[in-house]
């Protein structure tokens, strides 16, 4: 992976035993780990593949992952755990109530984020859903830079209205903005001005995930935050990404360069007032979550719905093993080491299909590349859903398997209207420490196969789908 246009290779702050010393950078940056057990992929062929999609209803949620090759559906749970977190593993207490692992686990929480009430969820959709049964309801509007999928159901589930307000150049996949998940100041200034007493909490996601893993800026969470607080609103992170969003702070924003993600991640969370996450993503874990937050009340709220649907609040629907897995990887993954790793090798597989005609979202995210698939194949209409298209031809093609971020996902609203989505995306989601750079050049290749062939892909229809959340089910068909 060329590492020299995102992120210049240097030895600060990684390790302070070490004296740092100003070497020539390689080129290079490879994988900060090696291999110690291995899964193995099986091979299929075209025609086998056709099959398999085809008996799927074209919707990849459907396929048995046995017939994935190369699985960029998502990032959540995917990642490979480290020696250390199968060993933390053998470490855990399964005591139903005031396990040591609980401690553990709210401990490494705390020594990022010092809420006050750390619990855990089994994952992030759990907090937001138990967030926003005490917050959200009908009449309200729970405003963020862009709610993801099963925040937006959760807020819309209680009856209250999910609101966007990311800026004007993330909408725009080739605008070249270096923090296209900031949240408009000006348009949550007024909607608060007008609709104030509606609103009982702003949210931030970060990295923007629905808008092409965006990073959002210290500087814009100040801002959101001090209008937040001014017309009396807390503040609430979905903050699943963490780690690569403060690593972006550290590479792009003035005067953040020389300074420990583990600080950075500190200032990003004395900016709000709690958070939900998705323990499946930053924290290297193969499930887990939790809410966190500093208001007494609300937290004995969320911790009697806790107790209805998750568990205790010393375990919230985790085992003991599974915090503690999560307690390890929280201090893994602030590693300078993993994430200029992490950020160069997404970059990298970005800029390969740009070469080879590809459009993705510029500059790339941070767990995964999205392909424009809008302006890749311009003949299919955006609710014959071109995203679609192309996930599934990359798939027939090459066994990858992606996901469509777009007018499947997004098309259909709660009053059962339809109109396109702002983008028609296809997310290649990187799982971390899981694949290597030649299962990369794998899919850059297929990509290159399917771009030969772009102009014949059929867009598709849905024959048959539930009223929420319909991408994970939806039944498809070609459209000849
Ligand atoms: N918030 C964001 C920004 C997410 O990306 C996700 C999950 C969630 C909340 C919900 O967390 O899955 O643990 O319940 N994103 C996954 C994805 C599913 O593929 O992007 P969860």
């Amino acid at each position: 992976m060329d590492s020299r246009s995102l992120c210049p290779v240097d030895e600060r702050a990684d390790a302070p035993t070490v004296q740092r010393v100003t070497e020539t950078p390689f080129r290079t940056v490879i994988e900060p780990f090696r291999i110690h057990s291995v899964e193995p992929l099986r091979m299929t062929t075209k025609a086998f593949r056709e099959t398999k999609v085809r008996e799927a209803a074209y919707n990849l949620f459907q396929l048995h992952a046995d017939d994935v090759l190369i699985d960029l559906l998502t990032d959540s749970g995917t990642g490979a755990m480290s020696r250390d977190q199968w060993a933390a593993i053998q470490h855990g207490d399964e005591s139903y109530a005031g396990s040591p692992s609980y401690f553990i686990f709210r401990d490494a929480v705390q020594e990022l984020f010092p809420y006050q009430h750390i619990i855990p969820t089994h994952q992030g959709r759990a907090a937001e859903r138990i967030l926003f049964q005490c917050l959200g309801g009908p009449g309200t509007i729970i405003p963020s830079n862009t709610h993801f999928d099963t925040t937006r159901a959760n807020v819309e589930a209680t009856g209250a209205e999910a609101v966007d307000l990311v800026i004007e150049e993330g909408h725009d996949p080739a605008a070249l903005h270096p923090f296209k998940g900031n949240m408009d100041t000006a348009l949550l200034e007024q909607l608060l001005t007008e609709r104030g007493s509606d609103i009982p909490c702003v949210m931030m996601t970060i990295t923007n995930n629905s808008g092409g893993g965006q990073p959002v800026s210290l500087a814009n969470l100040r801002e959101v935050s001090e209008i937040a607080h001014r017309h009396g609103k807390p503040l609430f992170l979905d903050a699943c990404r963490f780690a690569e969003n403060a690593w972006f702070i550290r590479e792009r924003e003035a005067g953040q360069g020389e300074r420990d993600v583990p600080d950075i991640v500190r200032d990003i969370a004395a900016l709000a007032d709690g958070m939900t996450m998705s323990a499946k993503k930053d924290p290297m874990g193969n499930i887990g979550g939790w809410l966190a937050l500093n208001d007494n009340a609300l937290a004995q709220q969320a911790r009697n719905l806790l107790i209805l649907t998750e568990g205790f609040p010393t375990y919230g629907g985790l085992a003991g093993r599974d915090l503690e897995a999560l307690a390890q990887g929280l201090k893994e993954v602030v590693s300078h080491d993993f994430l200029r790793y992490r950020i160069t090798s997404t970059a990298y597989v970005a800029e390969a299909l740009d070469r080879v005609g590809m459009p993705c979202i510029k500059p790339a995210g941070g767990h995964a590349v999205y392909i424009d698939a809008k302006s890749l194949l311009p003949h299919i209409p955006p609710l014959h859903f071109p995203g679609q298209a192309l996930a599934v031809a990359l798939y027939e093609h090459g066994g990858i398997r992606s996901c469509e971020i777009g007018s499947a996902m997004f098309g259909r609203h709660p009053d059962g209207s339809e109109s396109p989505a702002a983008m028609e995306l296809v997310r290649l989601a990187i799982p971390r420490r899981t694949y290597t750079q030649s299962h990369m050049d794998y899919v850059i290749e297929v990509a290159e196969r399917v771009m030969a062939i772009k102009d014949t892909l059929p867009g598709y229809r849905i024959v048959d789908e539930p009223p929420v959340l319909r991408h994970f089910t939806a039944a498809f068909e070609p459209i000849s």
